[in-house]
């Protein structure tokens, strides 16, 4: 009895899920089954074959899945962000590096039955670098995969060891072993860097501070941003990101130079931010009350990465650099969704 080949979202309910399953979808040309710790949302369900709501560390659901289904890919979405991780650092671990590691030998379990290498796209984060002052951030030039690679959160440290894991999985696995070739896990990854979603509000983020604002302009609330003005990180639509994710998922592995790619859209600050929800907003009323804590976990992310990698080897281009990602993209949305 042959099963069906499908995709497989780990973290489907979330920002990233909600805009891949729409997107995977509109192609047209897969199953998708999606997997989140809730109950997926009811507009997502039509766009899937199976949804199942359990925890990914639940061994035996994820095994009936796939007696069911051969996963051809993977996209392991599930995590907890890096404040939520900060309050729960046991459990972070265990979702964030277990997790990730019970699915890698999950999809090396899928490649070895169908003889065919298993995709496995890893969301990783511009929280996995840890710049040491503010000076120092100030001064360093778009930084590069390998540098600076000493987070300050759990959630960074996971994502680091999990980009390392996901390496050793596609090229070092079994090693001592001999092994079938063109079997094993096809790990490939893109660091984020702060996502803007028109449809999602994010939770448990510390880069939430721009998408939270918008979208309080938006509703007409009143937010108090919880760093300063002049903190700076990239960020990028969430569109752009789940462009990213499928340029990736769908680049020929010999094209690919290295497993783990930085991706950009904009740089800009809080203040910055600011300004550009106001020209949508103008009544909006925003002020900043900075969160000691939090404030200290964004300034040792870079204020830019450089994605020339990505670009070179897969095609990587944002769709939407700042004037457009606001103009044309997220003010309309956001304006329509709340009326
Ligand atoms: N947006 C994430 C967070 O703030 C970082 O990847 O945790």
């Amino acid at each position: 009895m042959a099963r069906r080949p499908a995709v497989l979202i780990t973290g489907a309910n979330g920002e990233v899920g909600h805009g891949l399953i729409e997107a995977l979808a509109a192609r047209g040309d897969c199953d998708v089954v999606a997997v989140d710790l809730h109950p997926l949302a009811k507009s997502l369900r039509p766009l899937v074959v199976n949804w199942q709501a359990g925890d990914i560390l639940d061994e035996q659901l994820m095994q009936r899945l796939v007696t069911e289904y051969e996963v051809t890919t993977l996209f392991h979405l599930a995590a907890l962000l890096s404040t939520r991780a900060e309050y729960s650092p046991d459990i972070a671990h265990e979702v964030n590096v277990t997790g990730t590691l019970h699915l890698l030998k999950l999809a090396h379990q899928q490649s070895s039955w169908s003889g065919r290498r298993t995709k496995f796209i890893f969301p990783s984060s511009i929280a996995a670098y840890g710049i040491q002052s503010l000076e120092e951030k100030a001064a360093l030039p778009p930084l590069k995969e390998w540098e600076q690679l000493a987070p300050t959160t759990m959630y960074g440290c996971n994502k680091v060891y999990c980009e390392h894991l996901g390496r050793y999985y596609a090229q070092h696995y079994q090693q001592l072993a001999a092994r079938p070739s063109g079997v094993g896990v096809d790990f490939r990854s893109v660091r984020f860097p702060g996502l803007i979603s028109a449809e999602t509000i994010p939770s448990g983020g510390t880069s939430d501070f721009g998408p939270e604002m918008l979208h309080a302009a938006a509703k007409g609330e009143p937010y108090a941003c919880f760093v300063r003005p002049d903190t700076t990180i990239p960020f990028m639509t969430m569109s752009d990101a789940v462009r990213a994710l499928l340029m990736l998922h769908r680049a020929p592995e010999e094209r690919l130079k290295q497993r783990v790619y930085n991706i950009t859209s904009f740089s800009i600050s809080a203040d910055e931010f600011r300004l550009e929800v106001l020209k949508a907003f103008p009544g909006a009323e925003i002020c900043f009350d900075p969160h000691a804590q939090r404030q200290a976990i964004v300034d040792t992310w870079p204020r830019t990465v450089d994605d020339e990698p990505a670009r070179r080897d897969w095609g990587w281009q944002p769709e939407h650099p700042v004037e457009v990602a606001f103009a044309e993209y997220l003010v309309p949305r956001i304006a329509a969704r709340y009326g």
